[in-house]
């Protein structure tokens, strides 16, 4: 891969909001604790509201001390002297003014917008307007990216015509997980998976994204989207994609984004009579998660809504490779654990030797990827239960399991935050793990469809109770292919 020169400035807008206090700040602290930012980078917070340096490198301070890791007071040094803090209004290049003396000596700015996505187009002509959209620069965009084709269209060209493409990082922070690029690793790095990773030997591939995390005070944006905006067509689809496309000829960004691509315009459209049958929205009640009470999504909304906490849908993909195997995708909030995991079911053996009780042990393979909470990868195999048992033979599954903690356990190993990577890759001006233009056009479309024709449909959402796995109709929708969902 071509090395791009590093960055050596962070504008972070948004500096003093939730995803920069709880994710990105303490990602650039750990890359400075294991070393891998650059010499010289600077970090500049923005935001609009008046703070010094000091108090803005305070709250960074507390939230970093907050966390299990703990706080190591060289790094601390180190990093606390990259940080400086800027009021500033990104939405026209007046308000940057306060900016400039912050820009100085910097050849490669990266600036990341952690804002609300209505504001990019804005914010980047205003960094043009202030001269600060050099040809060496860099943006960062929080996903979602517009909240259909056609406003995600209305961002992309503003947004375009301030940055080329290839100085446009859209994250989806998803493929800086671990696990997630451990999929990468685990199909193209293993002869093993390639020659049984079709319509052949496998049955189905169900996707998992459950939160036990409710809502709560985010619904003025997440009513807006709701499940299938805000986790389907992002995380879920770039999951579904990493296990459905062709072998990339390398890691190039481009190479591997076209094979990503491809899934996309293969997945098959909804049409109305299919949407009722082949997917669910569901909107969780009061109920009891963890053994605690939770609240309604009405309740916390404060009135009635329509939008959709839980989606099950039916997705095909229309290519040779896929033709006939479901991918079953689920995702929902309140549900009675926290849970996401890729599971690639195999096809039965096509003919049992086994008689006696035997023939009822025998289960089909099963290649279960789990990202959250634990990092797995388990392939079960069965084999034959130990010793001599009554009645003859008997059989088992059993898993062989990549255990990723456990491989990689001992002192000093943290399971790392997903921005980490991805920030460093920015810095390094690796664009593989995100998300290109056509892709984010290419789900929207897809997604556009379902939303589309659940309004023709006329599917209002189902309820389900907060601490159970969605509404009826999600058992119903898997059952009828006579199969059903990993519990
Ligand atoms: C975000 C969504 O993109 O991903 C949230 O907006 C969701 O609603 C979150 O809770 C889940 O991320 P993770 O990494 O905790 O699975």
């Amino acid at each position: 891969m071509a090395e791009t020169p590093r960055a050596d400035l962070l504008v972070l807008f948004g500096a003093a909001g939730d995803l920069a206090r709880r994710m990105l700040l303490p990602s650039l602290y750990f890359l400075d604790f294991d070393g891998f930012l650059p010499e010289g980078f600077r970090i500049v917070g923005a935001a609009r509201s008046e703070m010094s340096r000091e108090a803005f490198v305070d709250l960074v301070r507390t939230d970093l001390a907050a966390r299990s890791e703990g706080l190591d007071e060289t790094v601390w040094t180190r990093f606390s002297a990259r940080l400086d803090y800027v009021a500033a209004d990104a939405t026209n290049a007046e308000g940057l003014a306060s900016l400039t003396p912050h820009m100085q000596g910097a050849k490669r700015p990266m600036f990341y917008l952690a804002l609300s996505p209505s504001l990019y187009g804005r914010v980047c002509v205003a960094l043009a307007g202030a001269g600060f959209a050099t040809d060496e620069s860099r943006i960062v965009l929080e996903k979602p990216i517009g909240r259909d084709l056609e406003s995600s269209k209305t961002i992309n060209i503003s947004v375009g015509a301030v940055f080329d493409e290839d100085r446009i990082f859209r994250i989806d922070h998803y493929l800086g997980k671990e696990t997630v690029q451990n999929l990468i690793a685990l199909r193209f790095a293993n002869t093993l998976f390639e020659p049984l990773w079709n319509n052949l030997t496998i049955d189905h591939v169900q996707i998992t994204v459950a939160e036990t995390e409710g809502v709560g005070d985010r619904w003025p944006y997440y009513d807006e989207y709701g499940a299938l905006r805000d986790m389907l067509q992002n995380h879920m689809l770039q999951l579904l994609c990493l296990v459905a496309m062709e072998p990339p000829s390398d890691m190039e960004p481009d190479s591997v984004r076209n094979e990503k691509v491809k899934v996309l315009r293969s997945l098959r459209p909804f049409t109305r009579a299919e949407v009722q049958k082949d997917s669910v929205r569901g909107q969780y009640t009061a109920g009891v998660v963890g053994g605690r009470e939770a609240a309604a999504y009405e309740k916390e909304r404060g009135e009635a809504s329509d939008t959709e906490t839980f989606v099950a849908l039916r997705a095909d993909i229309d290519n040779w490779r896929w033709a006939g195997v479901p991918f079953f995708l689920r995702t929902g909030k309140r549900m009675p654990e926290r849970r996401t995991q890729i599971a690639i079911q195999f096809k039965p053996v096509p003919h049992s030797i086994f008689g006696g009780p035997a023939s009822e042990d025998l289960v089909a393979n099963r290649l279960v990827i789990d990202l959250q909470p634990d990092e797995d990868i388990e392939l079960l195999l069965m084999n034959k239960a130990p010793g001599i048992t009554a009645g003859g033979l008997r059989l088992q599954s059993l898993p062989l399991s990549l255990s990723l903690l456990r491989t990689y356990e001992g002192p000093g190993a943290r399971r790392r935050i997903a921005y980490e990577r991805l920030l460093l890759d920015v810095i390094s001006g690796n664009s593989t793990l995100f998300v290109r233009r056509d892709e984010v056009e290419a789900a929207w479309r897809w997604v556009d469809g379902i939303e589309d024709a659940w309004r023709e449909a006329g599917m209002s959402h189902r309820p389900y109770a907060a601490g159970s796995w969605g509404p009826a109709g999600a058992f119903a929708l898997i059952e009828r292919s006579e199969r059903a969902w990993l519990d």
